[in-house]
């Protein structure tokens, strides 16, 4: 697989794009508060973000780093957030300012070209989007433009899909009833860029120094269990096809769901494992 653009990011970039509402609040149901939150404070802390910056998240989703960087930024600081899904956006700017927060400004932008301005940013960062973007090396490169000289970068990308348990299983119960093309589809959307030696290289291409690329592995748990996690596939990039399927494989799915998880299940119903994701910093020179 290249490590630069496959089939499955641009349909996964194209589902986001054109994703329904219903799409973007399952995401935010079902994933951000379990997950994507707290590997958003873990990726601020890593690029130490401080009071008075100014930071542009790429990819915000629902502005998931953009609102934990404007706590940390304060009101002295300033966010820009991107993201190419208006649902996104929109479910972004319900939730309103972040008290004693900057101002975030959200703005439809697709990654390459990115609507930022130039050698304006302390530190940019893009959390789980990468994997998703059709042109990856296009995509650090116009972070690399938008920071100034000596700004931080940092990425998070998910690793292997088998790091990452709950959504393993997934994979395979969408195996079962919907077909192996179909769960490798899933699996290589946000989980097909494990490569970290090519997540490097692409960094130091864009001009970046200092690069290093990490693994982590992080708890999870997911209060609703196996409800909570089917209800994610509405935000996946087969959510259509899984729309499309009938009342009777839609049930089969949803039974699949709960089989493949159940030793993740804990006598509460709720499942709990680990989440890995490699994280990528760096520095503009
Ligand atoms: C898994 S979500 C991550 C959202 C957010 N960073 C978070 O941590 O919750 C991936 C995001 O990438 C966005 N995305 C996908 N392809 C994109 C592209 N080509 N340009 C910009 N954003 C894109 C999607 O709309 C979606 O909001």
């Amino acid at each position: 697989m290249s490590a630069g653009s496959d089939d499955e990011a641009r349909e996964w970039s194209a589902a986001f794009a054109t994703a329904s509402t219903d799409g973007m609040e399952a995401y935010e149901e079902a994933l951000v508060g379990p997950m994507f939150t707290p590997w958003g404070e873990y990726l601020l802390d890593a690029l130490t973000v401080t009071q008075g910056e100014r930071l542009l998240d790429v990819a915000t989703g629902p502005g998931t780093v953009a609102r934990l960087a404007s706590a940390r930024v304060g009101p002295a600081g300033h966010v820009l957030a991107t993201d190419l899904s208006a649902a996104m956006l929109a479910v972004a700017e319900a939730k309103g300012n972040v008290a004693d927060g900057s101002p975030i400004e959200y703005r439809l932008s697709p990654a390459v070209p990115l609507a930022a301005p130039a050698a304006s940013f302390d530190v940019a960062c893009c959390q789980h989007g990468l994997q998703f973007f059709p042109d990856r090396q296009g995509a650090l490169a116009e972070m690399r433009r938008a920071l100034r000289p000596g700004g931080r970068m940092g990425l998070a990308v998910w690793a292997g899909v088998e790091t990452c348990p709950p959504f393993a299983a997934l994979r395979d119960a969408i195996g079962e009833v919907m077909g192996l093309d179909a769960a490798e589809r899933y699996a290589r959307g946000p989980w097909g860029l494990h490569a970290p030696r090519a997540l490097a290289d692409m960094v130091t291409a864009a001009g970046f120094g200092e690069v290093s690329v990490d693994e982590t592995a992080r708890p999870v748990r997911f209060e609703g269990g196996a409800a909570q996690l089917d209800r994610s596939l509405a935000a996946s990039g087969l959510a259509v096809e899984i729309g499309a399927l009938n009342s009777d494989m839609r049930a089969a799915l949803g039974s699949a769901v709960a089989d493949k998880l159940r030793s993740l299940t804990d006598r509460s119903g709720a499942v709990t494992s680990h989440l890995t994701s490699q994280i990528a910093l760096a520095v503009a020179h």
